[in-house]
């Protein structure tokens, strides 16, 4: 059996990670070690709660001296940490704790990683999950590859920027075997209803404003969460240590135009006459420093790890919709707040 710790598997994109993990490798103990803030859900994971593989550590990664003993308890091969402070407006309103977060609790788990491990690292691996933000904003054309300078612009993306450097520092410097993958948007099942997708859903569903920034002229390119999963598997397993991969959709969409087709979507799934939901899209200000436009150039992946989206974004999305759909009790939970309550439910009530 190997011990392998996934931080942030409550999250949205952890949660997938978990899932995967859990159900295709059952010689691996998969450890989710999560703070369980706003963002984390256990209910997101239900359905592995009692596989036997499976443990749950609900843990602050800002917190070295349990971390550290965790480290020693459990006696961790592998990393995964997706753990961190994740949406774009919150840095904006509240730099303070994407730093604590994302910068100071990456190095806490850099330092448990070389303190377990004294040099001995045969067969053990810090995968370090990051995002496109790191590279800036892009104009009309290019593409980020994985030799791109850094140029972040935003306070989350400036805090993701700070770990990646320091995951590569300790490579350098203490040859620890790392490797980084900058993933673009993703969206699918699961994501916290303040991301743009699930935010829209939600308020179309209830006849609510849709807020698009400024003229919904930004662009992402989106990926299905699935996809993103099965890359960081393959990147886990078949990666060079001490390398970078890009991941992305091959999907870029204008905010205004996904928010169209998103449209159109909930009047066909809702039985809505056509062109219902669309006169609910309203402008509002814009974010500040709002990045123009990502786009992620893969090839890298592509090529020497024979990974490729699998998800066309027009179906995707309208798995996703109808996903939302059915998991009414899922959003209605998060909605009110009564999601929080589920730790103790499963943890200590039974
Ligand atoms: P999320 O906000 O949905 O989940 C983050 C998880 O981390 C939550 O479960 C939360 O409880 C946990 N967490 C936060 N602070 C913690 C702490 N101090 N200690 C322990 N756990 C803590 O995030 P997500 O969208 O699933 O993103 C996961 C990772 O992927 C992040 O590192 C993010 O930067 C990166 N990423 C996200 C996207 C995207 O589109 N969402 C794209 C590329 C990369
Ligand atoms: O590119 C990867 C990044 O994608 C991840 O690193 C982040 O963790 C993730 O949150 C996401 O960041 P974005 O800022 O791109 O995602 P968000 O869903 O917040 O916004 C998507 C676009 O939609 C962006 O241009 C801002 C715009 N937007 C967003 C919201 C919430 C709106 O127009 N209205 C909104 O209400």
């Amino acid at each position: 059996m190997k011990n392998i710790l996934i931080t942030g598997g409550a999250g949205f994109i952890g949660s997938h990670v978990v899932r995967r993990f859990v159900n295709k490798y059952p010689d691996y103990n998969i450890y989710n070690l999560d703070k369980l803030t706003y963002a984390g859900n256990l209910e997101n994971l239900a359905d592995v709660h009692d596989k036997p593989n499976y443990f749950f550590i609900k843990q602050d990664i800002c917190e070295y001296d349990t971390l550290k003993d965790i480290f020693t308890k459990y006696n961790f091969d592998a990393i995964i940490h997706l753990a961190a402070e994740s949406h774009v407006d919150r840095s904006i309103a509240n730099p303070m704790e994407f730093i604590h977060t994302n910068i100071l609790g990456t190095v806490n788990l850099l330092n448990a990683a070389k303190n377990l491990w004294h040099n001995n690292y045969e067969g053990k691996l810090f995968y370090h999950i990051s995002t496109d933000e790191v590279y800036g904003s892009l104009g009309e054309t290019g593409l980020f590859t994985e030799t791109t300078a850094y140029d972040p612009r935003s306070p989350y993306s400036a805090s993701k920027a700070s770990s990646d450097h320091l995951v590569r520092a300790y490579f350098h410097t203490y040859k620890l075997p790392i490797v980084i993958s900058n993933c673009s948007n993703n969206y699918g099942p699961n994501q916290f209803p303040e991301k743009l997708i699930p935010l829209a859903f939600n308020n179309i569903k209830n006849n609510k404003p849709i807020p698009v920034y400024g003229r919904g002229e930004n662009i992402r390119d989106w990926l299905y969460v699935e996809d993103h999963a099965g890359a960081i598997d393959k990147i886990f397993h078949d990666g060079k240590i001490g390398e970078t991969y890009n991941i992305g959709g091959i999907n870029e969409w204008k905010n205004i135009d996904l928010i169209l087709l998103l449209c159109k979507i909930m009047d066909s799934k809702l039985n809505r006459e056509s062109g219902t939901s669309e006169r609910l899209i309203t402008f509002v200000k814009d974010r500040a420093g709002h990045d123009i436009r990502y786009a992620i150039d893969s090839t890298k992946l592509q090529n020497e790890l024979n990974w490729s989206p699998s998800v066309n974004f027009e179906g995707g999305l309208e798995k996703t919709v109808e996903w939302y759909l059915n998991n009414e009790k899922w959003l209605n939970n998060i909605l009110s707040g009564d999601y929080q309550k589920y730790y103790e439910q499963q943890y200590f009530l039974r």
